[in-house]
């Protein structure tokens, strides 16, 4: 029997608990297991730590990086603070999961990046998409040809207005990166995971009044195909979210709504429709009682990342240079769609 791979959350937010309840589903057929958690509100903590009722709690993630040294972290904090933590933690000799965007400027790129080679520690993004099995389909189709060559691929993210989270930081710039940085950086991170670094591109962009940037429509350049990634934090709160992908083959498109049951369609060019069968692996209950169809890719990519530490193997799904690669070509098209803003 395998030692028990002690882990610690910091952030007991929504994804967090994601984090969390994914993490007590995988303790069940993978020796691992919660030891410290740390949430600045309490009431967050302590729906995080009834998880795991043995499971030492902290005030902040640095108090607990200052006193635990667990094998691994998940750092679920808001955006702006990733990197520190990231870093501390690499320092502590904890390997780290962090999520998505790694971090906000070029500059943490860099500390990221030298902290990782002089740790050594395996770091992995939460590039969700990578994980999703309708996107990984779409990359399979892509790659093996089998609908023939991709002539266009349009790419979707249209979410409300962002209410919840803790001291609204989704709502100041400096803290989310705005639409760009915090929900675009899905489809243009998965497009470079696909497709690699387009041959150019172009933006256009809106504001919310506070002058954030709240709405962008990005189209690239890819050989011979186009491709456009248009992300929305609506005014109103009450827009549905709704993400989704149509890519035109030569042979058939292939189309995801992540709104409809099925969510991926094949339409053929001979006019027949097929709907992919990719959930099985998901479709099933712990004895827990968490359903892990609930979880789905965050549940995949988390197993990855422990797999990965398991058997010292290196994270090729969604490594840090990855994560970094993305937010720097996030921040040029935040600084593009902030040059198309005030032009207008
Ligand atoms: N991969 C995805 O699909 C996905 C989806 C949503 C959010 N995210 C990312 O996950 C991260 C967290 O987002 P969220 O929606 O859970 O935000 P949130 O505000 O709901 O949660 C963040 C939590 O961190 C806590 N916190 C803040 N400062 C702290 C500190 N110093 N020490 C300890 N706890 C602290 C807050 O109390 C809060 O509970 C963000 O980076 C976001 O971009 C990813």
């Amino acid at each position: 029997m395998n030692q028990k791979l002690k882990a610690a959350l910091i952030g007991c937010g929504g994804m967090g608990m994601t984090h969390n309840l994914s993490l007590k589903a995988l303790s069940e057929e993978m020796d691992v297991e919660v030891v410290a958690i740390a949430d600045c509100r309490r009431e967050f903590l302590e729906k995080g730590a009834a998880v795991w009722p043995d499971a030492r709690t902290y005030e902040t993630g640095m108090e607990l990086l200052e006193k635990e040294t667990p094998d691994f972290v998940h750092i679920c904090l808001p955006s702006y603070l990733h990197a520190e933590h990231a870093i501390v933690a690499m320092r502590r000799g904890c390997h780290v999961f962090v999520e998505k965007p790694v971090c906000l400027s070029a500059q943490d790129c860099d500390r990221l990046l030298a902290a990782e080679r002089e740790t050594g520690v395996k770091v992995m993004v939460g590039q969700v998409l990578r994980s999703f099995p309708e996107y990984q389909y779409l990359k399979k189709v892509y790659e093996e040809g089998s609908l023939g060559e991709l002539k266009s691929l349009v790419m979707r993210r249209l979410s409300g207005r962002v209410k919840w989270g803790f001291e609204n930081w989704f709502q100041d710039e400096k803290k989310s990166g705005g639409v760009v940085l915090d929900l675009h950086i899905h489809d243009l991170d998965f497009l470079r995971y696909m497709m690699g670094e387009p041959d150019s591109f172009e933006v256009k962009a809106s504001a919310y009044d506070t002058g954030m940037i709240n709405h962008i429509a990005a189209s690239y350049e890819y050989g011979k195909a186009f491709v456009t990634a248009e992300a929305l934090w609506d005014e109103s709160p009450a827009l549905v979210f709704e993400p989704s992908f149509r890519a035109g083959f030569r042979e058939g498109t292939l189309s995801f709504n992540g709104t409809k049951t099925p969510g991926l369609a094949l339409f053929k060019k001979n006019g027949e429709i097929e709907y992919p069968d990719l959930q099985a692996e998901q479709m099933h209950n712990t004895s827990m009682g968490i359903n892990i169809s609930d979880l789905g890719p965050y549940y995949l990519e988390i197993r990855y990342f422990i797999e990965c530490i398991r058997q010292n193997r290196e994270v090729e799904l969604a490594p840090l240079a990855e994560g970094v690669k993305s937010v720097l070509l996030g921040l040029e098209e935040l600084a593009a769609a902030r040059r198309y803003v005030a032009g207008k």
